[in-house]
């Protein structure tokens, strides 16, 4: 396929995905590539992105995989620098690598602290503020940033503190980001997901206690990753031209129950 592929909602434009090893964001890269962008696959598992590379390339897609660990500040920069260099500016930029703690607040480490919020907080920080320093730079146009925060940057749920307080992070600095780069033609929102199955997850649906939990949500289910395709793409598309500064929440009504 050539480089300038423009089919698709996307066309050729260059996506980064973070945390694309697995879950959502292996969906949400999927999904791009299918609308015509060129997916930069980022994460630190990188035989998990070879494999996605070579499934996304086998369905005509273009992917390239980037090493990524979002806990350090030089492989942030390394890692946005080896994605333009494969597919040139980033435009769109998925920052959707994130970690869980599930503890009473009572038995959180320090360490587990520090994972937790240097990871979805701190990282999402610092992916965001390098690409956007590079659209900027260069005066690319239509900019489109999806922070991947959580139903429970609002809601208060025992048990998952600091993930809490990092989606709570994430979801005000959408908001700050939004205003400090209206003008450059960057859109930064926050999709919001409710439970979706995933490793983030997965265990804990099969316990008597995860059983019981889905009973309670208004769908009696845990989402697919394939149930937020919509709201990604509508919040990277360019249709999406004054949606900037939002969250859109996805979550068969769980967080009003
Ligand atoms: N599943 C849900 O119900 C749900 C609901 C709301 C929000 N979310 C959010 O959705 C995002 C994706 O989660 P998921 O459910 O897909 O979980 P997952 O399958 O565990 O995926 C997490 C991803 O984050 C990456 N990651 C973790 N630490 C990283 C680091 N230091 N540097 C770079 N990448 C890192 C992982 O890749 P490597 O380990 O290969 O680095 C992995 O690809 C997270 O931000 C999560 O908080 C999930």
């Amino acid at each position: 396929m050539a480089d300038d592929r423009s089919t698709g909602l996307l066309g050729g434009r260059c996506a980064l995905v973070t945390g694309a090893s697995s879950g959502l964001g292996r969906r949400f890269a999927t999904v791009l590539a299918r609308e015509g962008a060129r997916v930069v696959l980022a994460a630190r598992r990188a035989e998990r992105l070879r494999d996605l590379r070579t499934e996304i390339e086998g369905a005509g897609g273009r992917a390239a995989a980037v090493e990524l660990d979002v806990l350090s500040d030089g492989s942030v920069t390394a890692a946005v620098a080896a994605a333009e260099a494969a597919f040139g500016p980033v435009q769109i930029l998925v920052n959707n690598s994130g970690v869980s703690a599930q503890k009473r607040i009572v038995d959180m480490s320090a360490g587990d602290y520090d994972r937790v919020m240097n990871t979805n907080a701190r990282g999402a920080f610092l992916v965001a503020r390098e690409v956007a320093r590079r659209i900027i730079d260069a005066s690319v146009e239509g900019g489109r940033i999806v922070n991947v925060a959580s139903i429970l940057a609002e809601k208060a749920v025992r048990e998952l503190s600091v993930y809490c307080m990092s989606k709570a992070a994430l979801l005000h600095l959408t908001r700050v980001q939004a205003l400090e780069w209206a003008r450059f033609g960057i859109n930064v929102n926050a999709l919001c997901p409710g439970y979706v199955r995933t490793e983030i997850n997965d265990e804990y649906w099969d316990t008597d206690r995860g059983r019981r939990f889905v009973e309670s949500f208004p769908r009696r289910r845990v989402g697919d990753a394939s149930d937020l395709d919509g709201a990604l793409l509508l919040l990277v598309s360019p249709e999406s031209r004054m949606i900037t500064g939002s969250a859109i929440t996805v979550d068969d009504a769980l967080a009003i129950a």
